[in-house]
């Protein structure tokens, strides 16, 4: 069990204005930020992240979505860190996420659902340096 998660707040999240709330609740939960930037994804670069599911019938469009709009990326800190967030944010589908979820409170549909995390500690591991150098971690 490994104490890091990745996160990305979503560029639907990013646009709607919820970014502030959002790591409001984060923090509140116990989260740690390691790391944190907002910055943006090209085509190329959201493909490349989203590559597991380039046989999906969904990943044009989720390659189009993650590439709109600024994103904040970030590392995250707790006990647990992986299942822990994937709780916090809740079901991938918003209408079947847990009330008082992250992505029950701010995500508009399954393909604009907020904010991503990673789905086990290696993802972590590796969506962290996909966005982040060691030097730049703390
Ligand atoms: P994420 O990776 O973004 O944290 O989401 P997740 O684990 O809950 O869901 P995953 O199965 O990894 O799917 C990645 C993202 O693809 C979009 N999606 N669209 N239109 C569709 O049927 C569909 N299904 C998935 C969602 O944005 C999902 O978060
Ligand atoms: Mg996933």
């Amino acid at each position: 069990m490994s104490n890091r998660t990745f996160t990305m707040i979503k560029p639907d999240a990013f646009a709607n204005g919820h970014s502030g709330a959002i790591l409001d609740k984060i923090i509140k939960s116990g989260f740690r930020i390691v790391s944190l930037k907002l910055t943006s994804l090209t085509p190329e670069k959201a493909g490349e992240f989203y590559a597991v599911h380039k046989a999906r019938p969904f990943y044009g469009e989720l390659v189009e979505f993650m590439s709109s709009g600024p994103i904040i990326a970030a590392i995250l800190e707790k006990d647990n860190a992986v299942e822990s967030f994937r709780k916090l944010i809740g079901a991938t589908d918003p209408a079947k996420a847990e009330e008082g979820t992250i992505r029950r409170l701010f995500a508009e549909s399954l393909g604009k659902n907020a904010i991503h995390g990673s789905d086990s500690d290696e993802n972590a591991a590796i969506e962290g340096n996909f966005f982040f150098s060691n030097l730049e971690r703390y």
